[in-house]
């Protein structure tokens, strides 16, 4: 996984504003699971007036209840936004009615000059693991064609058609997380959208715990069969490795261990739908 430095970071970002020039509408990717922490927000500063759609990708992983709080959010604030999981194809047609819509216009003032088929461009943006490739692949689906290159475009971008009316960049633009805060870096870190080998998984699921605590306490109650929870997280992570027989010698505790199968069964959705983040949550941490 790429890691980020400021030069790395300038670059991307000049690639990306120079992509962008080329396109209509960028695909904003981001983990609905965490919303807040999967948002760039320099990316706005790059795209200018240019339209964006706010594609909420894995909602299958995340709280239903939490996702129509964020689309209210998205909605007020004007700002398109779509739910999808692209795992399953799910939204996929949405993504495709909102970037008409956002469009009509300015197809129609150009078919009235007599251009035909005017394609709508996308092109699709977000951090490490949000499921961009998954979501081409989805997008594509079978109709796949490839117009090859144009000049301008970055060297070795291709524009992929998709049925009469869409084309974009088959390469992702890979947005750098923003680190702005802990807090931030530990929700990348769980959704694994931070390379796993820089993480303390220990630390990791304690973070977690704690939120889970707050927000869903059955989940832990019931996924471990816990009696009840503790003040103490540690001691929460401790009863979880007792009842999954995260031993070491002696009869002790692997925390690390127990720690694991947590971030694994968050991850893998083996919880349910959590998520970890709420409009609410910004400007509060
Ligand atoms: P990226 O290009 O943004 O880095 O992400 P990518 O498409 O590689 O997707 C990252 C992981 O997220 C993949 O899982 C992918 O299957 C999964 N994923 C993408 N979109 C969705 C979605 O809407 N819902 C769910 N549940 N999962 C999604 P993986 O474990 O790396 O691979 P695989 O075992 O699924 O093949």
């Amino acid at each position: 996984m790429i890691q980020w430095y400021p030069g790395h970071m300038a670059k991307t970002k000049k690639i990306i504003a120079e992509n962008l020039k080329h396109i209509d509408i960028a695909l904003h990717i981001i983990d609905a699971r965490i919303p807040k922490s999967s948002y760039n927000p320099l990316l706005e500063r790059i795209l200018g007036s240019k339209p964006q759609i706010i594609v909420f990708n894995k909602a299958d992983l995340a709280d239903s209840s939490a996702n129509k709080k964020w689309i209210m959010y998205y909605n007020d604030k004007g700002i398109n936004i779509v739910e999808t999981n692209a795992k399953n194809r799910q939204g996929i047609d949405d993504i495709f009615k909102t970037a008409r819509d956002l469009m009509r216009n300015r197809r129609e003032k150009l078919m009235r000059v007599g251009y035909v088929n005017v394609p709508i461009r996308l092109m699709i943006l977000g951090i490490p693991n949000v499921g961009k490739s998954t979501l081409i692949n989805a997008m594509v689906g079978s109709t796949k064609a490839k117009v090859g290159n144009k000049p301008g475009i970055t060297k070795g971008k291709q524009w992929i058609r998709i049925g009469d009316e869409f084309e974009y960049m088959d390469t992702p633009g890979i947005l750098w997380p923003k680190f702005e805060d802990e807090m931030t870096g530990y929700m990348l870190a769980l959704v694994g959208s931070i390379n796993d080998d820089l993480l303390d998984f220990e630390e990791l699921s304690l973070k977690f715990i704690e939120r889970i605590v707050q927000r869903y306490p059955e989940v832990l109650l019931e996924k471990y069969k816990l009696d009840r929870l503790s003040d103490d997280n540690y001691t929460n992570l401790v009863n979880i490795g007792k009842k999954r027989g995260c031993l070491i010698k002696g009869g002790e505790v692997d925390t690390l261990k127990a720690a694991k199968i947590v971030i694994d069964d968050f991850r893998s959705g083996r919880l349910g739908n959590i998520t970890l983040e709420l409009p609410e949550d910004i400007g509060h941490e």
